[in-house]
């Protein structure tokens, strides 16, 4: 369980074991805005290998999501191929806010975190069909660009008290100290066609079908504040066409509350009462979404 997505302390007494688990890959292809690539890779791949790509949040860096999240082990067991990339800049918060961040192909963090992806597919034959993307807070911000901007190549994504793409656009920063405070206040409230709008400008003419959701927020979050759930759900299930369908109470567990959208295939999300930010990562409930 990851607790701690915004501050750095507590988390920076990396074991020397896992650390060395993970390679630092430096020639993995386009990387316009500098991003560091770390990977593990099991013993026992599976053939064509699931890639999850694993995010961490402002002030982390990859070793310490690979770290503070199970990923490693459950890999060890399923044969997936975890990437833990990281961001240097901006308190190493991921680019959810720039135009070039904002668009595919332009050189912001999401096309770096894409040659990421193509370089691994290749290297070890990993299946294009099932490359998923996750995190927390900054690293679930950039969960939802990354699925916006490139829908084609993430298959789904789970998700951990972030923002819907797009709503930091235009902000001068996307950490705690250089955002425009509105969006993680919860008060970048729009419709579900402004939000769609929105996202699909990311990635103009696009026609094909979006990726799979699964989203969770703390009711109590006073980082990222409750309202970004709710503008996520609305943005995820106009670019799905489904519509909200049932609350499930108690699930996955106690005090959470689970939000089906249409047949729950394609999105849910979930309401974690009482719990503030980040909400814990579930990995074993990611793993059930990217049916892994
Ligand atoms: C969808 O996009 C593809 C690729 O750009 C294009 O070839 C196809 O004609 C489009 N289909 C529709 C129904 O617009
Ligand atoms: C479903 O659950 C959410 C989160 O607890 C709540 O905000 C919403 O009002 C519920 N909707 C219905 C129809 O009960």
């Amino acid at each position: 369980m990851y607790h701690s997505a915004f501050l750095l302390s507590g988390l920076v007494a990396i074991s020397a074991t896992a650390d060395a688990a993970l390679t630092r890959v430096t020639d993995f292809g386009t990387n316009p805005s500098n991003l560091q690539m770390n990977i593990y890779v099991p013993t026992k791949v599976a053939t064509k290998p699931a890639i999850i790509v694993a995010m961490h949040g402002c002030g982390g860096t990859g070793e310490q999501y690979a770290q503070g999240t199970k990923y490693n082990s459950l890999s060890d067991t399923k044969g997936f191929i975890t990437i833990f990339p990281s961001t240097k800049k901006d308190s190493n918060c991921w680019e959810v806010n720039t135009v070039k961040g904002l668009s595919r192909d332009a050189g912001g963090d999401n096309q770096g975190l894409v040659s990421m992806i193509k370089y691994t597919i290749q290297k070890y034959s990993a299946d294009p069909t099932k490359v998923f993307a996750t995190g927390s807070s900054s690293g679930c911000m950039m969960t939802n660009v990354l699925m916006a901007t490139y829908p084609d190549v993430i298959a789904a994504g789970s998700c951990y008290s972030g923002v819907a793409a797009g709503c930091l656009a235009g902000s001068p920063g996307a950490s705690p100290g250089s955002a425009d405070p509105k969006c993680a206040n919860g008060q970048n409230i729009k419709t579900q066609d402004q939000w769609v709008a929105q996202a699909k400008a990311m990635y103009p003419g696009y026609n094909g079908t979006y990726p799979r959701m699964a989203t969770w927020h703390g009711t109590a979050d006073t980082l990222v504040k409750i309202p970004n759930l709710g503008e996520q759900l609305k943005e995820w299930s106009g670019l799905h066409g489904v519509t909200f369908t049932k609350n499930v109470t108690n699930t996955p567990q106690s005090g959470y509350t689970q939000m089906v959208y249409g047949d729950g295939t394609k999105l849910v999300g979930y309401s974690a009462q009482g719990v503030g930010h980040t909400v814990p990562v579930h990995e074993a409930e990611d793993l059930k979404w990217f049916d892994l």
